[in-house]
């Protein structure tokens, strides 16, 4: 039988529900395993700073974007795959944006796009929606903004950064999107965008106040070099790994690995 992806549609009416389950995903063999559980795996440009040990997103292509897409959709069966725009290729014109949505899903197969803002990007959001582009978005904390916010701090936290966050949600529901991230705001806030809009919103550092959340897997599983304060670790990935490796490197120095005739089985 062959199995269904989750459609756009179908996060979309989850609104208030099941809350939706979500994790970032970079490469196959991830991607088989969260494919299980999530509803979308997102695959994030925090690929650059996670996989690849950048300091932020802003220097991620879609060359990237597409290696790591393609992996996840060849790995994953039903969840459905979400891939970010990355910084630079969707902020110039509704145009220029439409242009490397397509390429970006023609080369991985996504079943739906990420962009980066509020009000700012209604425009360009709108343009590809009405063009048949799924669109999820993303406000609060924005990590392609990290330099206009002069780092990866809490937004929302005064009443006018919050108004003008509720407002950036409602831009981008009223654009189109099937479904809004909201990072790094403050409970009270991500509450209040909840309750406002239509379509489900997926926190992260938001409180459980949202419709689903979303983790970057290395950070959920014990391996990032930065875990931020707010993520719960589900396993330590990471001392399993540094046993292994030692034990690896013991075995390695003690002569203890495979003579020829024993190798290929
Ligand atoms: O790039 C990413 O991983 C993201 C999530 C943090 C939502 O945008």
């Amino acid at each position: 039988m062959t199995i269904q992806r989750i459609t756009v549609a179908q996060i979309k009416a989850r609104k208030g529900g099941n809350p939706i389950v979500s994790l970032t995903a970079y490469h196959a063999a991830f991607a088989a395993i969260a494919d299980n559980y999530c509803d979308f795996l997102l695959v994030g440009d925090s690929v650059g700073m996670v996989v690849y040990g950048m300091d932020t997103t802003l220097s991620v292509k879609s060359e990237l974007m597409i290696a790591h897409g393609k992996a996840v959709v060849q790995g994953s069966k039903q969840a459905l795959v979400v891939l970010d725009m990355p910084f630079g290729t969707y902020e110039e014109s509704p145009e220029q944006a439409f242009r490397n949505a397509v390429y970006l899903i023609k080369e991985t197969g996504c079943g739906a796009l990420k962009l980066e803002g509020g009000v700012r990007i209604s425009r360009t959001v709108r343009f590809l929606v009405e063009r048949g582009i799924p669109v999820m978005g993303h406000i609060g904390l924005t990590p392609q903004m990290v330099k206009g916010f002069g780092g990866f701090k809490i937004q929302g936290k005064d009443a006018f950064g919050a108004k003008s966050i509720e407002e950036d949600g409602m831009a981008i529901e009223a654009a189109g999107a099937f479904a809004l991230v909201v990072e790094g705001v403050v409970e009270s806030l991500a509450a209040r965008i909840t309750d406002v809009l239509k379509i489900p919103t997926i926190g992260i550092g938001a409180s459980s106040a949202c419709d689903g959340q979303i983790l970057v897997v290395e950070d959920m599983l014990g391996i990032s070099r930065f875990v931020p304060k707010f993520v719960r670790r589900y396993a330590s990935v990471g001392t399993i790994m540094d046993e292994a490796f030692k034990n690896y490197a013991n075995d390695v120095r003690a002569r203890k690995f495979p003579s020829g005739s024993e190798i290929y089985r």
